[in-house]
């Protein structure tokens, strides 16, 4: 898959996201289900949009035991979804059995992605709550590392860190970046954003972008202008 713009689906019911989906007569965007519309509409609502022809990031982020993780990644490769992920906080022995369990009888699979540390943990609650002590940025390269040596294709961050993630662990290695906001949009409660063409130019490999295109007066040019900015520049 190349370069492509997510668009965040964050909302509360089928209907409303159809209501929004139906909007792109044209070319149909990559979304992501986040867990807010999956806990409401469960798996129908993955089936019915792969059947529109969407592409689906599933932003469930699993962590549990091994095996746990692994069956569940069974029944969502079995969903076709086209990218998953999960905490790399997991550890490899849950990123390898995550495989898997993602892994169809024909070796096919869905991408599967990490989170290193979430981009709300700053380094004063990573130390005071988690006990982790060293650098923030130094802890997401390791997690990145981690994942990459488990066999995953890439990582959710920032768009500050994918650089330094391609750097760490190749070209190759995913980037998937959200806190995305156009030059002249509001930045809502993300704290440190990127424009497109600057998540295109650090090498971000897909930008993940809610607001900007689901609240904006005209998302299907919003989206148009994320896709020209962030693919064609
Ligand atoms: O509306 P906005 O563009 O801020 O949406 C960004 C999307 O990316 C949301 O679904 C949010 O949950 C998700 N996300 C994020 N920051 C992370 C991980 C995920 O904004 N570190």
């Amino acid at each position: 898959m190349g370069k492509d713009v997510i668009i965040a689906c964050d909302f509360a019911s089928r209907e409303e996201t159809l209501t929004f989906l139906d909007q792109f007569t044209g070319r149909k965007p990559f979304v992501k289900i986040g867990m807010e519309l999956y806990y409401a509409a469960g798996p129908e609502i993955v089936r019915e949009l792969k059947a529109r022809g969407h592409k689906i990031f599933l932003d469930l982020k699993l962590h549990d035991i091994p095996n746990t993780v692994k069956k569940a990644m069974a029944v969502l490769s079995r969903l076709d979804v086209d990218l998953v992920n999960l905490h790399a906080a997991g550890t490899k022995a849950m990123m390898e059995a995550a495989l898997e369990g993602l892994t169809r009888p024909d070796g096919t699979r869905p991408l599967l992605i990490a989170v290193t540390q979430l981009t709300s943990t700053s380094q004063e609650r990573m130390e005071a709550d988690l006990l982790i002590e060293k650098p923030l940025d130094q802890v997401v390269m390791h997690y990145a590392k981690m994942a990459q040596e488990s066999g995953l294709d890439g990582v959710v961050c920032s768009p500050l860190e994918a650089q330094k993630v391609h750097e760490v662990c190749g070209q190759s290695f995913l980037t998937v970046t959200p806190g995305v906001r156009f030059a002249d949009g509001e930045v809502g409660d993300q704290v440190r954003v990127m424009t497109p063409a600057e998540a295109n130019r650090i090498g971000s490999d897909y930008i993940v972008v809610g607001r900007p295109i689901t609240k904006a007066a005209d998302p299907v040019a919003a989206y148009a202008r994320c896709i020209r900015e962030f693919v064609e520049t």
